[in-house]
């Protein structure tokens, strides 16, 4: 057992009371989170990468409240940018997260919509479990799901995007 670096079950938490029960935010933490955890024990990922990681997924939207409460409704990627380091910094130090773990896992929420820049493995695999999700939840025209589709890197992803698809179907 690794050393832990921070209380994750006081980060899930801190970020679901931030969110105040708002409905489709709180679910989509919780469903990224799960998923993220599940891809990384399954492709591989060692137990300290993994607390970067789920880390990330719990904070990946973190700043999309704070910037439609602050810039009257707008949370485009440029004010979640702006507002998301003081907000992961935060949150992390309220779960007691030791400072070295900050900058790794403030990066992958940065970056977490950068799908056109090469991406190591947590970063792959925390726009993963976003995509899945947001597929359920948004339902995407069939135009853009073969650029989703190319995204997925690994065969955990894979798997479970193609489960996406079989399920459209129904
Ligand atoms: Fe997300």
């Amino acid at each position: 057992m690794h050393k832990l670096m921070g209380n994750e079950s006081e980060l899930l938490y801190g970020a679901l009371c931030y969110e105040r029960g708002h409905k489709r935010r709180t679910e989509h933490i919780l469903k990224v989170y799960a998923l993220a955890k599940l891809l990384g024990e399954r492709e591989n990922v060692s137990p300290e990468e993994r607390e970067i990681l789920q880390a990330a997924a719990i904070l990946h939207d973190i700043a999309i409240g704070y910037c439609k409460e602050r810039y009257n409704g707008d949370a485009c990627q440029a004010n979640q940018k702006k507002e998301a380091p003081g907000l992961v910094e935060k949150f992390l130090r309220e779960a007691q997260y030791e400072a070295s773990s900050f900058p790794r896992i403030l990066d992958l929420v940065l970056r977490h919509h950068g799908y056109d820049e090469p991406r190591e493995k947590l970063l792959q695999l925390l726009i993963e479990a976003d995509l899945l999700v947001n597929c359920y939840e948004t339902a995407p025209g069939s135009g853009e799901l073969q650029k989703i589709e190319s995204l997925f890197q690994t065969e955990t992803g894979k798997n479970l995007f193609s489960l996406y698809l079989a399920g459209r179907k129904e």
